[in-house]
């Protein structure tokens, strides 16, 4: 099962969600890959820390390598597996993000690749119970391959006004996508994230959400301080914090998650 979180707009809980949902799982014993395609790596350092690159020196270059030798020797061709580094976590494994993403991207593009990190991941099924890919802010050629690549696309929304006018031409680039390249992805869900409920705009714009027909999942993540000092820590919650009221609404949703691939799979 490979999911893709994604939202061009940034700072709405992309990467929190990804490491938080890929270490929950893998806590819970399923074998997880994280791959981290913003040229950011906030994902890569939420999970490993400081980047020592000598430490990996074959698989230094992460997802870029990934990609990378789709444009070089066909000879030269790596598992993709060898790309992939471990983390401090068991079960949680990370295709890393790197700065040479961005002096790829126009290269890949131009040279149609855009579908390799699917075949990619194809080829680790088997290996690996869950996917979770991390993108950019961006509609770019990065989120493009990942919402290619992936079973569904999960879709954070930070309760604020100008991320409910950018839920729609979001959901129509999805629309898009879905069309010319991936008829099978499914919008398995908006999560709500930064949710106050003691204040009256976010209630009211996830109740015009679902007004709308909208797949929202019912588990919301509130804001809370223990989210930064989970970034600061390189720890995710479940394992800073998993008794903290946010950990338990980050199971919640990811039990939701489940029952309804279990339920899909019935
Ligand atoms: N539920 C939350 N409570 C508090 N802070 C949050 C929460 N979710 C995200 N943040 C903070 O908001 C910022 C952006 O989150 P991040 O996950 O990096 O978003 P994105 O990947 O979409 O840019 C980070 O500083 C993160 O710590
Ligand atoms: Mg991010």
């Amino acid at each position: 099962m490979k999911r893709v979180v994604f939202n061009q707009k940034g700072g709405v809980g992309k990467t929190s969600i990804t490491c938080n949902l890929a270490a929950i799982g893998a806590a819970m014993g399923y074998k997880t890959l994280v791959v981290d395609l913003d040229v950011q790596g906030n994902t890569t350092h939420y999970l490993v820390g400081d980047i020592d690159a000598d430490a990996f020196p074959a698989q230094a270059q992460g997802v870029a390598g990934l990609f990378k030798q789709t444009v070089g020797s066909r000879k030269m061709r790596q598992n993709p597996d060898s790309f992939v580094w471990d983390t401090p976590y068991e079960n949680l494994f990370i295709m890393p993000s790197s700065p040479v993403l961005s002096d790829l991207e126009k290269e890949l593009e131009s040279r149609y690749k855009i579908y390799k990190l699917r075949d990619a991941l194809e080829k680790l099924d088997e290996e690996y119970d869950r996917v979770y890919i991390d993108t950019p802010p961006n509609f770019n050629f990065y989120s493009k391959a990942a919402l290619i690549a992936a079973d569904s696309v999960l879709i954070p929304f930070d309760c604020d006004s100008f991320a409910r006018q950018s839920l729609y031409s979001l959901l129509d680039n999805i629309g898009e996508l879905q069309e010319d390249h991936n008829p099978d992805l499914e919008v398995e869900g908006i999560v709500i994230n930064q949710f106050n409920s003691q204040a009256r705009l976010p209630a009211e714009l996830v109740a015009e959400l679902e007004e709308e027909g909208l797949p929202v999942f019912s588990s919301y993540l509130n804001t809370s301080v223990k989210m930064k000092e989970s970034h600061r820590e390189h720890r995710p919650l479940i394992d800073l914090a998993p008794g903290h009221k946010l950990t338990g609404q980050f199971l919640d949703l990811h039990a939701e998650l489940e029952k309804t691939l279990a339920r899909a799979a019935a």
